[in-house]
């Protein structure tokens, strides 16, 4: 078992990595007031698969009451939200009382949006069960849901008291998911750690990965963990995590959010900045195609078509602000920076490097 501390000042918490922690969920607790009630939150997928673990163990402490919500990404909407509203409300929580989110980054964010709002704010542990989840979502404390008018788009940063990632709840993934989480490892690999893009390039199976996930899982936590700790509000390094994801955006959208998982679309994105950068200079040439043979080696797409009108689209994306867009770009494997570019210069050359 290994722990994380995340200094964030005031909101100081630690992110415990380990096989089988799940048995542990209620040691949060130990020499700490006991809250009353705690409410887990989870999916349809996960209950029948964990919740009875975590819920023995929670009820050692607390009177513990656990909805289970349907899986995906609808499940991030203002009508689930309201819906814990009323079951925590039917259950008589208050302030002190805790709430426990137990699923991937749909139940993370939802429920830490949720803990966020109810009474102003009571204390939530998150379990993350997806890798995404584990490596990504679960650390730094946005949380969020999505609106008609788009994803995330209403949300707060709000830390949680504790992370506890159980790598044991990997073995349940698809495939298509386990590998989707495994696009943000290569993106850290890719824009800080040289040592754990190689590692993976030498040994990109599955049962390789899940032989050396703890020390994955810790890896990857630590970093977002540095780039939080300077940057709690995505004001400025905070952006380098979007690594591959503006072009991983014009992906998800174009295929109406249905086609690729999101780790699909990050991948190809990671690939169409890393030729943005070697055409603009500012990545080592042969990047581009390293990055696609790490992708085509854990079965992540190398190609995805889009109309030319999608590529443009992107003008219209968050990230644009005013006339110019930021793109991260990787100098080499493990290093990368922000450069502004003009959006019309960004949608050429995506144009230009797309299915080079
Ligand atoms: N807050 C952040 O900083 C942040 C960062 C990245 C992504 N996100 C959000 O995370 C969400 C995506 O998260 P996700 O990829 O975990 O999706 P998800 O929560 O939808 O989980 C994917 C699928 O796996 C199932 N599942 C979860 N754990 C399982 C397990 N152990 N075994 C078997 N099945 C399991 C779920 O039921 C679901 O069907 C998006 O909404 C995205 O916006 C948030
Ligand atoms: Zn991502």
């Amino acid at each position: 078992m290994k722990t994380l501390r995340v200094n964030i000042p005031g909101y100081e918490y630690d992110i415990v990595i380990g096989k089988g922690v799940l048995h542990h969920a209620a040691d949060y607790f130990e020499n700490k007031k006991k809250p009353a009630k705690i409410l887990l939150v989870t999916d349809e997928n996960v209950a029948p698969l964990y919740a009875e673990t975590v819920e023995k163990s929670l009820s050692s402490v607390s009177q513990v009451k656990t909805v289970v919500l349907p899986a995906g990404e609808t499940t991030k909407s203002m009508d689930y939200l309201k819906r814990l509203y009323d079951e925590a409300f039917d259950f008589g929580m208050t302030r002190s009382d805790f709430v426990v989110a137990l699923g991937g980054g749909v139940i993370g964010d939802l429920t830490g949006f949720f803990a966020s709002t109810l009474l102003r704010g009571v204390g939530i542990l998150q379990i993350p069960t997806t890798l995404l989840s584990q490596v990504d979502s679960s650390v730094g404390g946005k949380t969020a849901i999505d609106v008609p008018q788009g994803k995330n788009l209403v949300g707060t940063f709000y830390q949680p008291k504790q992370v506890l990632i159980d790598t044991d709840t990997l073995n349940s993934l698809s495939d298509k998911e386990f590998f989707g989480g495994l696009a943000e490892v290569i993106k850290y690999g890719v824009i800080w750690d040289k040592n754990l893009f190689e590692m993976l390039e030498k040994a990109p199976a599955r049962k390789d990965i899940m032989a050396r996930i703890e020390d994955i899982v810790y890896t990857c936590c630590d970093i977002k963990r540095q780039v939080v700790e300077q940057d709690e509000h995505d004001t400025g390094l905070r952006m380098i995590l979007n690594f591959g994801h503006t072009a991983g955006h014009i992906v998800e959208k174009a295929y109406d959010y249905t086609g690729y998982v999101h780790g699909e679309a990050v991948a190809f994105g990671m690939v169409v900045a890393a030729r943005m950068g070697e055409k603009m200079g500012i990545t080592v040439p042969g990047t581009a195609d390293r990055i696609r043979a790490l992708i085509s080696n854990v079965s992540l797409p190398t190609d995805i078509p889009v109309e030319e009108e999608q590529l443009l689209g992107v003008a219209l994306d968050k990230k644009a602000s005013g006339s110019s867009i930021s793109v991260i770009l990787a100098e080499e494997i493990g290093s990368c920076k922000t450069v502004k570019i003009p959006v019309s210069e960004f949608c050429e050359m995506c144009k230009a490097v797309w299915n080079a």
